[in-house]
């Protein structure tokens, strides 16, 4: 089925992130295909995206180390740019498992470029990771801060930043916008599409949902004892709808450019957990119990972006505030309370 139009093909579009990301490149004209082996997502939320976009989305199911599938899912159709979101993303477990994450995450970006090259794709949008900063030396956090990733996860995001940025300087023609994502949370305002932790969540906003629907009897945060304003965890949580038009602006940016950049996707400002829970509270009328307990290891006080070098180079900035991002979430959440199962 090749389709002469040409498309931007999407590795990791059913996941969170991805599926977002997939609405706005529909609504915005682009065709897409998307490459998905389901190991952390469900074919479900392709259906809920076209849904949405009133749109089709082609698929290539399977893995992104597998060449014969990639060099398929080249063929779909011309492919003008790829945006790279598959990836293995849960930190506890990449301490645990740290070969199977530099394999999928370090080995399937290899196994992309290679597909890239052979069809001839220069242009690339990167997932990458506040994560890849590790301890801030400053904030807010700028790309130009020192990098060191503070577990296994982080340092295949590092990994990957850095073939990329060897790449364009190999190939003049490359154009690799590397996206440093602070906190998505929320979901798309249909209620149809949003974020489906399988087994507990690893991050704090699904937690909260799944509190506020009765799942789980209360929500623990991890130490009160922090240097911030209340001492609990700051982060700059930004909801997925204003990271996934990030990656059309991202798209563009790399049409009419060459080289590799890093840059934040964040709103610029900080929200403590406890801040968190209140405009969750307030969104949503529905009170969240919580208890304090320990610091988790490898966890840091605050964290947030200088969104600048975004509304220089993209003209992006999230203009979606937190009790939106809570609205939203919750919304996802009450419609599909066992996700897409
Ligand atoms: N969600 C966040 O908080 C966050 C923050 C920073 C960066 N990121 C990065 O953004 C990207 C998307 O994150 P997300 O939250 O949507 O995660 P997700 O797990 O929901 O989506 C990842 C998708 O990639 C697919 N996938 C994984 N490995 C694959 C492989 N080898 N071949 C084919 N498909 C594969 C999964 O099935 C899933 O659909 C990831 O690269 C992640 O590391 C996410």
């Amino acid at each position: 089925m090749n389709s002469r139009l040409p498309a931007i093909l999407v590795t990791g579009g059913a996941g969170y992130v991805g599926s977002h990301t997939l609405v706005e490149l529909l609504a915005a004209g682009y065709d897409v295909v998307c490459v998905d082996n389901f190991s952390n997502s469900s074919p479900e939320a392709l259906r809920r995206v076209e849904r949405i976009a009133g749109r089709a989305v082609r698929r290539v199911d399977g893995d992104i180390r597998d060449r014969s599938l990639l060099d398929l899912a080249f063929a779909a159709a011309p492919i003008e740019a790829v945006i790279h979101f598959a990836a293995l993303k849960a930190v506890g477990e990449s301490v645990l498992r740290p070969l199977d994450y530099y394999d999928n995450n370090v080995g399937g970006t290899i196994c992309l470029l290679h597909a890239c090259r052979r069809a001839g794709v220069k242009r690339f949008v990167f997932s990458s990771s506040a994560t890849v900063y590790g301890i801030p030396q400053k904030l807010p956090l700028t790309e130009d801060m020192p990098l060191a990733p503070l577990n296994p996860y982080g340092a295949t995001k590092l990994v990957n930043e850095l073939l990329l940025r060897d790449l364009c300087a190999s190939d003049p023609a490359m154009s690799v916008a590397s996206l440093r994502y602070f906190n998505p949370i929320g979901a798309h305002p249909s209620g149809l599409i949003g974020e489906d932790p399988r087994d507990i969540p690893n991050n704090l906003f699904p937690f909260i949902t799944q509190v506020a629907i009765g799942k789980r009897e209360r929500l623990s945060v991890f130490g009160s004892d922090w240097p911030t304003r209340d001492g609990t965890g700051v982060r700059d949580y930004i909801h997925v709808v204003d990271l996934a038009l990030g990656h059309v602006t991202a798209l563009r940016y790399c049409a009419r450019s060459t080289g590799f950049v890093p840059i934040n996707l964040g709103t610029g400002r900080g929200t403590s957990v406890l801040e968190l829970v209140k405009a969750f509270e307030e969104a949503t009328a529905r009170p969240v119990p919580y208890q304090i307990v320990g610091r988790r290891s490898g966890d840091i006080a605050e964290c947030y972006a200088d969104a600048g070098l975004a509304l220089r180079l993209l003209q992006w900035r999230a203009t979606r505030d937190v009790k939106e991002m809570c609205a939203d979430g919750w919304r996802w959440q009450q419609g599909n309370p066992s996700g897409y199962s």
